[in-house]
């Protein structure tokens, strides 16, 4: 769709040449059945639920715009599909879980987790219509604690894709937190590749979970990976460099090192706390699940509380005075108008993620495959860790701000270097 941009405004007092709000940018911000950045997503497994979620009821959920009921039946399969029962369309989340799939409550008609029909109790003996008829279903599987789906066209079905941080060694992986947004997935997601963020939302008194070392002013770089691209952000105290790397895997996976310690504590690399997904529910909400990881026998902080600032659960007096990450990017609008921005200095990375995004989308449109890396034992390379180094200061700012670019990005080219080229 083609939109207008809003006019640079340079007029005092002169909203009322501002009013008009244009298009968000649909390519990248829909993600329904057949909308280009939906198909896109579609070739990706991506995680919807916590298996220890699945009990003996079955969830309710909505995954990019499509209504559907995840479950596990009584012999351990887990199922996803189509929310409506395939005969009159009763909701299948009141379906009764069986020992295999799931029975609809209205008239008992009995689906395994591919969708075929077992039984249909009303119907005659003889009848065929179960032999003949399918129920929606997707691939689904557990991974780790996360389940997994795919709901992309069958014959384009990519193996189950695998990072090298799933199985770290020195470290323990565990699913979980999972919350939702209401906001458009993209503006989310932005947000892993906003070091600038850090700087200002993260420090304003009041917020917490962050050590205080953030707050020191960062050089930023960013870098193309085999997988993705990395943000690296590398600041000095004293003779002590510290460099931070995170990761973005398109389309909508980001790791990121822990960021609680004083940088005197780091004493040896920290590999990523968080594998997160971004996932879209529909256009103007959006899941955060993934990964949490500590180093073995640490405890697991975000197990099921996601973190200051990171949902609306505080009082909306405290969340204007001391907002978070929540308040910030929900309140872009539902779906940010990227019309209605003026992109600066610090925004490179979200314009590297839009491209990056928007390049897969129409690599999917002109037919091409499009699929994540790495598979059980031979897992996808990730670059995301953190790392001190003992380096005095260049002679003079200047030097010095070139000399810390510099270190963040031969850590980066020492990683490529020494893992595995795709
Ligand atoms: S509506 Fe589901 S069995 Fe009739
Ligand atoms: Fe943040």
């Amino acid at each position: 769709m083609t939109t207008t941009r809003a006019p640079f405004l340079t007029q005092k007092f002169g909203a009322y040449h501002h009013r008009e709000v244009p298009q968000p940018d649909d390519e990248l911000a829909r993600v329904g059945p057949g909308t280009p950045c939906g198909e896109y997503f579609r070739r990706f497994w991506q995680p919807v639920v916590m298996t220890d979620e699945l009990k003996d009821l079955p969830i309710r959920t909505r995954i990019l715009g499509e209504d559907l009921i995840i479950f596990k039946d009584k012999s351990g399969q887990i199922g996803a599909m189509e929310l409506h029962c395939p005969h009159r369309g009763t909701s299948l989340e009141f379906g009764i879980v069986s020992d295999r799939g799931i029975r609809c409550c209205y008239h008992g008609w009995l689906f395994d987790v591919d969708g075929r029909i077992m039984e249909t109790p009303g119907e005659p003996a003889d009848s065929t219509l179960k032999d003949r008829l399918c129920h929606g279903a997707y691939p689904a599987l557990d991974y780790q604690g996360l389940v997994f789906i795919y709901m992309g066209p069958p014959d384009k079905k990519p193996p189950f894709p695998v990072l090298d941080t799933y199985g770290l060694d020195g470290y323990q992986m565990i699913a979980g937190p999972r919350y939702n947004w209401p906001c458009n997935w993209l503006q989310v997601k932005e947000n892993s590749m906003d070091a600038a963020h850090l700087l200002y939302l993260h420090t304003l008194p009041g917020s917490i979970g962050f050590t205080e070392d953030l707050t020191i002013p960062a050089e930023w770089d960013y870098m193309d990976t085999p997988v993705g691209t990395v943000y690296i952000d590398t600041r000095r105290k004293g003779d002590k460099v510290w460099i931070r790397i995170a990761d973005f895997i398109p389309p909508n996976i980001h790791q990121f090192p822990p960021n609680l310690l004083p940088i005197e504590q780091r004493t040896e690399i920290n590999h990523p706390m968080a594998t997160t997904w971004t996932v879209p529910l529909d256009d103007t909400n959006t899941m955060q699940i993934g990964f949490h990881r500590t180093k073995a026998g640490g405890p697991f902080p975000m197990r099921t509380n996601p973190g200051f600032g990171q949902d609306d659960s505080r009082p909306y007096e405290e969340r204007q005075r001391v907002p978070g990450d929540y308040d910030a990017q929900v309140n872009q609008r539902p779906i940010a108008v990227h019309d209605l921005e003026h992109l600066a200095s610090t925004d490179r990375g979200v314009t590297m993620l839009r491209n990056m995004v928007r390049r897969g989308i129409r690599l999917v449109q002109d037919g091409a495959d499009v699929h994540s890396v790495g598979v059980e034992g031979d897992p996808a390379p990730t670059y995301s860790h953190d790392i001190v180094l003992d380096v005095p200061p260049a002679a003079t700012e200047d030097a010095d701000q070139e000399l810390l670019r510099e270190l963040g990005r031969q850590q980066v080219n020492k990683w490529i270097d020494q893992r595995p080229r795709l």
